[in-house]
């Protein structure tokens, strides 16, 4: 709607009103300071109550009329200078959007400096200087510690620690981002319908204690369990099968958590950070801080 307004007529109506109230202004003040002398001699009809109870007409305190002179001087100055007067640009030839590419232009050309020094930066060196360890906390905490907790160390038994040495997909720097680029699916089948109750409950005791290969859930391990979480229960990177024979657990070590476990299956799923979340640079940031 605005668009279509003639610009032409518009602008100049604006700048005919400004000339005017900047011109009524200086007309009321200077009539203020420097009315004529025939002005005064009105002074002979004021009214005077109570013998010599007078109005009075004393100008007002002449750093006023310095004020607003300095005021008027600088609202004319501030026209010539910047838009204002209708669409006059101003000598400077300022205005908010170039303000803004500007602005915009010297904080990416800043950035793409310190960018390609992070680029070729190694991680350890990455990782000893503690302005890029304080920005990789700040982007950890904006994008991650909604799931992984303010610290990283997990949270509701759902979202795994970052900080402990145990890595279900893998903690070296390649596969952390690997795990950010892609995002990860975990997916371990609900064991209950399969094998059974009561092998269920065997092989949740077994994981008790891992140690105890007498114990009747061994073989229901071996059988049914060992192809992904290895003979050992080392785990498996690859299919993001978790270390059982440790004592760190993502969805809890107690029987109850495990039988859980076990009987509903778990698909725990870490989401993808591609680019539009995480640049590279940042990308770059966050591996340094969680690698180790
Ligand atoms: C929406 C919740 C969510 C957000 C946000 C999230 N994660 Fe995850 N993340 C998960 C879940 C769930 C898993 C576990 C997946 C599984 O069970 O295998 C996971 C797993 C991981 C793993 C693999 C851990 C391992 O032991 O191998 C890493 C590394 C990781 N996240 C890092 C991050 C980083 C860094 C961020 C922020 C850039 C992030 N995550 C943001 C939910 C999230
Ligand atoms: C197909 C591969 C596969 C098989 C077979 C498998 N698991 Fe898993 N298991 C996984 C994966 C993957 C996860 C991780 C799930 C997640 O992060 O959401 C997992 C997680 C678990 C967990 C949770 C660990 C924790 O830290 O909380 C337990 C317990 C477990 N499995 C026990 C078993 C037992 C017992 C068997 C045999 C009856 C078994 N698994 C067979 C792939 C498998």
């Amino acid at each position: 709607m605005v668009a279509d307004l003639p610009v032409g007529f518009w602008s100049g109506w604006i700048v005919v009103l400004t000339c005017v109230s900047l011109a009524t202004l200086a007309w009321v003040v200077l009539s203020v300071y420097f009315a004529p002398p025939d002005a005064k001699a009105e002074d002979a009809h004021e009214p005077v109550w109570d013998g010599d109870l007078r109005e009075g007409a004393s100008a007002p305190p002449l750093w006023w009329f310095w004020m607003l002179l300095g005021a008027m001087i600088f609202s004319l100055v501030y026209l010539m200078l910047y838009p204002g007067l209708g669409s006059f640009e101003g000598l400077l030839n300022w205005s908010q959007g170039k303000r803004l590419v500007s602005s915009y232009e010297n904080y990416e050309q800043s950035f793409d400096a310190r960018r390609a020094e992070i680029a070729n930066l190694a991680l350890a060196e990455v990782q000893a200087d503690p302005v890029l360890m304080a920005t990789a906390d700040r982007i950890f905490r904006r994008e991650c510690s909604a799931c992984h907790g303010i610290d990283g160390r997990g949270q509701a038994s759902l979202f795994p620690n970052l900080m402990d040495i145990d890595w279900q997909w893998g903690g070296s720097p390649d596969q952390i981002e690997q795990t950010l680029r892609n995002g990860r699916q975990a997916n371990m089948p609900a064991w209950g319908p399969i094998i059974g109750e009561e092998k269920t409950r065997d092989v949740a005791e077994y994981l008790l204690d891992f140690s105890d290969r007498e114990h009747a859930g061994r073989l229901v391990y071996e059988q049914s369990c060992a192809a992904c979480h290895g003979a050992e229960g080392a785990g498996n990177v690859f299919l993001g099968a978790p270390n059982l024979a440790d004592n760190i657990w993502l969805y809890g070590g107690d029987l109850d958590s495990i039988l859980t476990t076990l009987q509903e299956g778990r698909a725990g799923n870490m989401p993808a950070f591609v680019e539009n979340r995480l640049d590279a640079t940042q990308l770059k940031l966050i591996v340094a801080k969680l690698a180790r």
